[in-house]
């Protein structure tokens, strides 16, 4: 490798105050061990391997074993051997974000590789291995944030500072989700990390589906799945170092990794390598540690910093939701998004299971109106696909039960509503009324009503105002109600054959705000 040049060494690092050497000793594989470090070393501590002047091969300690520090390189290990030179950095690896860094592209290693020159440096360092703020400081969940994609906004609400798991197989939609989720998102800032994809989906996902105008206000942070696994690792790390930057001036953050699962096997990789005995399908226990400090970084911030919102997905292998990084991760986040490959067979994307995504910030985040919106259309949806099977075989006779009439003619809506073109933005509000319409309980936005929101429409205040309870003229009615009489919001609900079920779910809801 050549030598690094010193802006990109100084872009991770801080040089030392003094040089340490230690001496390789053994090299197996893609461990190094060294000898003759003093005191000054440990886990996670960056060493240089410096056989002249021209070779400069940045390694980290993983572990150590009798008397030696065991190392793992960031790139390749030619030209090192037996008695090479190995410069030890005492201080902990940190990175020094700017702002300047919104709009652009880094590598595990926190270097510019979009072409656009070498990146301006900040004035305050992260140390890659940030604590999050303790417990007891930490802010309570903000407000709703927007999304852009309905079924999210709607179903699935999330909060600032909440952390959502994105699960399902390959190819089932999850990068696109997350693409669309950050090109519309109303945060301050995305900060996005690629770990472990494909170096063709990289380009695709910048390109295609984050746009120059999602990628003016993200970083992205990418490590291919060909490089080392300490890259893929830290390129998680910075990830999150990056959004704490941000999180610190007091923006709300959001920060999405894609995948955790990814994450994982780098430090599998890593664990076994030093030698960690394997547990669950392989993966040592340090992965299950590591996974759950990364995940626990994003959150509320202390008081007078902003959040971070975390979405991380999760490849679920062979379809199977119980493997153990799926299961670790589920137990870590507060809340999570399913998606499934029968959804997106049928062409519906995003595949977004919503009767088996949980969002823990609901019903808290939604007003009781929007709530009772999303019970009625979680009420239909559960009605029609207990009877899907029968209808799709003609064996269900129309009339035999007014509520299956119901979901029967309200379906191929909802299904329209929870699918979303890419290139398709959808707000908070704007998908309430969507789906209130298709339900048949129209949706009166307070912020309309009390006229400040952004894009406030006076024609329509004016004619909610004039008739409360007539819809505006565009707006189909929705097949269970009658011609005649167009009922407000409350009375339809006292009417709905759906109220009784409601009122007991409703009492019978299990509480799902804590752990
Ligand atoms: N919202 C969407 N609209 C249209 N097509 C989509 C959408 N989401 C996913 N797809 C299709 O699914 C494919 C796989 O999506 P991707 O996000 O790469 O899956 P994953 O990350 O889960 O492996 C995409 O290439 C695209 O063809
Ligand atoms: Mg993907």
């Amino acid at each position: 490798m050549d030598r690094l040049s010193d802006k990109a060494k100084a872009a991770v690092t801080l040089l030392p105050d003094k040089e340490v050497y230690g001496e390789v000793t053994k090299i197996l594989g893609l461990l190094v061990e060294i000898v003759g470090f003093g005191q000054n070393l440990s886990i996670g501590s960056m060493v240089y391997l410096r056989p002249n002047d021209l070779i400069d091969v940045p390694c980290e300690v993983v572990g150590f074993r009798d008397g030696h520090a065991l190392l793992m390189p960031f790139g390749t290990l030619e030209g090192i051997g037996l008695g090479c030179k190995a410069v030890i950095q005492e201080k902990a690896p940190v990175i020094r974000p700017d702002d300047s860094w919104l709009g652009r592209v880094i590598n595990g290693r926190a270097e510019a590789i979009d072409g656009l020159g070498p990146l301006r440096l900040g004035g305050h360092p992260v140390p890659l291995k940030n604590k999050p703020p303790p417990p007891h400081s930490r802010q309570r969940m903000g407000k709703q944030l927007d999304l852009g994609v309905r079924t999210v906004n709607s179903f699935l609400a999330t909060c600032q500072g909440q952390r959502m798991g994105i699960f399902s197989g390959s190819g089932v939609g999850k990068s696109v989700l997350l693409s669309m989720m950050a090109r519309y998102t109303d945060a301050d800032v995305s900060v996005i990390g690629l770990v472990g994809e494909r170096g063709r989906e990289v380009q695709e996902f910048l390109e295609d589906d984050l746009g120059p105008d999602g990628l003016a206000r993200s970083v992205v942070v990418v490590a291919t799945g060909d490089e080392p696994a300490l890259m893929r690792r830290q390129a998680a790390y910075i990830t999150l170092s990056i959004a704490e930057y941000f999180r610190d001036q007091g923006k709300n953050v959001l920060c999405l990794i894609d995948s955790v699962t990814r994450f994982a096997m780098a430090q599998r990789e890593i664990g076994l390598s030093a030698g960690e005995p394997p547990t669950s399908k392989g993966y040592p226990p340090t992965t299950f540690g590591e996974l759950a400090r990364l995940l626990e970084r994003a959150g509320p911030g202390a008081q007078g910093q902003g959040s971070i919102t975390g979405l991380f997905s999760v490849l679920v292998e062979g379809d199977d939701h119980n493997e153990p990084i799926s299961d670790a991760v589920r137990g870590i986040v507060d809340g999570h998004i399913v998606m499934q490959r029968e959804i997106a067979d049928r062409g519906r994307y995003p595949a977004i299971n919503v009767l088996k995504s949980v969002s823990r910030a609901m019903p808290a985040a939604l007003t009781e109106q929007q709530n009772q919106i999303i019970r009625r259309a979680k009420q239909i949806i559960t009605t029609y696909e207990d009877m899907a099977e029968l209808i799709r075989l003609g064996a269900y006779r129309r009339g035999s039960d007014p509520e299956v009439d119901n979901a029967i003619a309200i379906y191929p809506q909802i299904e329209e509503f929870l699918s979303q073109h890419k290139d398709e933005q959808t707000m908070i509000e704007e998908g309430f009324e969507r789906l209130g319409t298709i339900i048949g309980m129209p949706y009166l936005s307070e912020a309309y009503m009390s006229n400040d929101l952004p894009g406030y429409d006076a024609e329509f205040e004016a004619l909610v105002r004039q008739q409360p309870n007539e819809k505006p003229p565009e707006q189909e009615a929705a097949p269970v109600i009658e011609e005649d009489e167009q009922p407000s919001p409350d009375e339809f609900i006292e009417k709905s054959p759906f109220t009784a079920i409601n009122k007991a779910n409703k009492d019978n809801e299990p509480e799902v705000n804590d752990g």
